[in-house]
């Protein structure tokens, strides 16, 4: 089986070569990402392989489909940047549904604790021997409210976390989980008493810009959003405007709505022309990071461990319907045909 590997970088090849080398795989690594110019490389090739930044809407995934393309492997959890619909019946779709959700909830609280205590600005000044603690102080952690959005694999950890922080916990979910333990509420009470929102649910119709105007204004004043889910959850000119009238205290971003030509890339001699992301990285209290809450060296073995098995049970046609993406969610068998 032949594998088109897009958006490959320097810290997937490794893990990847190790896994193939003792099967029929055959992997060709690409630096650029799939996407409606670069589809045309897939020719000759069985499967794809992809990350959360490539483009795979109906025109590419049709394109694939002439060209012979039986499977899209994705590296990742989140498949919104796939049109599953357009794929059913033709191409098959595999995920990676967990890698390490401890790696994500654990950079959650990293930009949380970094924003909180200004550990960036502090970490600049002391390379300069400024040893001024003005303007650095945050608050204390224990006895606060957190809002958790999403209680799935990585929102729970991330409440485990905060719990031990003594946190008080307060959590949304579409389809909660009483087993969990948490103490659920509808979205007005979450917002009205976190001092801190967590986003940890996909983004989907119904959640895009789940933080925008209206919820921004129901928000206590002086909240820190930590974001390491999608950007699309978060309509950024309303987290601006939150920030700049100062309801919203400090934002931690590992996710950016409009993150697709930027992040995974050097653009530090380019002059970026994204607006709302230059005014969000020039606030202080704001942090970004470029979507790399999942990046340990656990979550990468695992990454490539259960593609190589995604697509070996494809090769030899076994069932996969825990990994296997389907548009037809009631009718899973259906993605075998
Ligand atoms: P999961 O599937 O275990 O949990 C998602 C939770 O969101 C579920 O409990 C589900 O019921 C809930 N949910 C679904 N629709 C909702 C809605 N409309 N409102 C509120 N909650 C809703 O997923 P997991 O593994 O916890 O991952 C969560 C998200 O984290 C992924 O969707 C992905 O976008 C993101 N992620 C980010 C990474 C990064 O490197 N920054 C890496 C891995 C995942």
């Amino acid at each position: 089986m032949k594998i088109a590997f897009f958006d490959a970088k320097s810290y997937d090849i490794p893990g990847f070569n190790n896994c193939v080398k003792d099967t029929d795989l055959e992997i060709k690594y690409f630096e650029t990402r799939l996407n409606e110019d670069t589809v045309s490389l897939a020719a000759g090739f069985d499967a794809v392989c992809v990350f959360v930044n490539d483009v795979l809407n109906k025109k590419v995934v049709d394109e694939l489909y002439k060209l012979g393309v039986k499977v899209i492997a994705l590296r990742c959890a989140g498949f919104n940047n796939v049109d599953t619909r357009a794929c059913y019946g033709k191409i098959h779709v595999f995920r990676v549904p967990a890698y390490s959700p401890y790696a994500v909830a654990e950079h959650a609280m990293a930009l949380l604790l970094c924003v909180n205590r200004k550990i960036h600005k502090a970490y600049n000044r002391t390379r300069e021997f400024n040893f001024n603690l003005t303007g650095l102080s945050g608050f204390d952690l224990h006895g606060k409210t957190v809002g958790v959005i999403g209680t799935g694999k990585i929102g729970r950890i991330f409440a485990d976390i905060c719990k031990g922080f003594g946190m008080e916990v307060l959590a949304y979910d579409k389809f909660p989980n009483p087993a969990s333990g948490l103490h659920y509420v509808e979205l007005p009470e979450l917002f009205a008493k976190a001092d801190v929102i967590s986003l940890h649910c996909p983004l989907t119709d119904e959640t895009r810009y789940i933080i925008n105007d209206d919820s921004v204004e129901q928000m206590k004043k002086g909240v820190v959003i930590i974001n390491t889910s999608r950007g699309g959850l978060i309509d950024t000119e309303s987290l601006v405007n939150g920030l700049k009238v100062q309801i919203i205290g400090a934002a931690g971003l590992d996710v950016y709505e409009e993150e697709g030509d930027l992040f995974y890339e050097d653009n530090s001699g380019e002059i970026v022309q994204d607006d709302k992301l230059v005014r969000l990285i020039g606030m202080p209290n704001v942090i970004v990071t470029s979507h790399q809450a999942f990046l340990t060296n656990e979550a990468l073995d695992n990454i490539a461990h259960t593609t190589v098995d995604n697509l070996q049970k494809f090769a030899n046609d076994e069932p996969n319907p825990d990994n296997e993406v389907c548009y037809h969610y009631d009718r899973k068998d259906d993605c075998r045909k």
